[in-house]
């Protein structure tokens, strides 16, 4: 965590941080001394206590023109999200495909066109939400990102999940639910229930890739984004 020189309550919450870290290392019981509890506190010291930790914008210009992975070179645009940045619910995919590349904008192809059909079945627009990947540039033949790849992206996704600090996070397909709920899951068997990340209630489901492939699956997504619905805000 790191000392927000103007922001008093953010100093405070990360002294207590280290102090509990200290405790843990001296075998003091009686709290959860997990990575949990410290990211946490790390929301409560960044936007929670106010202040946001950092805008969408600076994250974007910090990403730059983005080397840190191999897959600069095949992309025709870094696609790096659209929406509300005080969003309440953020949707992460995998990465960009085809289209998102040519126009730089997450989930405008087939699939996200059926995305957007699930947002309107919410009562949301896309302007409301925030819309993300994993992976902010697309992989060749749009095979899955690999380990080294999404190594590199994510911190970026982490930053702008702190930055919107949603309630909710829908994550769509396994490549999304793995990188948030840090294992790896299937997402048939952990689709349809809240997991957390830092504080933020995660919905894992299908992709809307699979469900174009699956129109079955369909009920089950709607299921799942209902259980969202039901809690979040109106
Ligand atoms: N699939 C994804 O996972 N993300 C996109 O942006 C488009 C398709």
């Amino acid at each position: 965590m790191q000392k927000s020189l103007n922001n008093p309550v953010a100093a405070v919450i990360e002294d207590f941080s280290n102090t509990l870290r200290f405790m843990a290392r001296c075998g003091c019981k009686g709290y959860d001394p997990s990575e949990r509890t410290y990211r946490i506190l790390e929301d409560w010291a960044s936007a929670k206590s106010g202040c946001r930790s950092e805008t969408l914008e600076q994250i974007r210009n910090d990403l730059g023109d983005c080397r840190r992975c191999k897959l600069w070179k095949g992309r025709t645009n870094i696609v790096f999200g659209t929406g509300n940045p005080d969003a309440q619910l953020v949707f992460v995919g995998e990465g960009p495909g085809y289209d998102e590349d040519r126009q730089g904008e997450p989930f405008v192809g087939r699939a996200g066109q059926l995305l957007t059909k699930i947002i309107e079945a919410m009562k949301l627009s896309r302007d409301q939400i925030y819309i993300c990947n994993v992976i902010k540039c697309r992989p060749p033949e749009n095979r899955n990102p690999q380990p080294d790849e999404i190594k590199a992206c994510f911190p970026f996704l982490k930053r702008q999940l702190d930055s919107i600090s949603p309630d909710f996070i829908c994550a769509l397909g396994s490549v999304a639910a793995n990188a948030l709920l840090e294992k790896e899951v299937f997402i048939s068997r952990v689709r349809g229930r809240f997991f957390d990340y830092k504080g933020i209630k995660v919905m894992p489901t299908y992709h809307p890739a699979y469900l174009l492939r699956n129109p079955v699956k369909k009920k089950d997504v709607w299921e799942d984004v209902q259980k969202i619905m039901k809690i979040m805000d109106p």
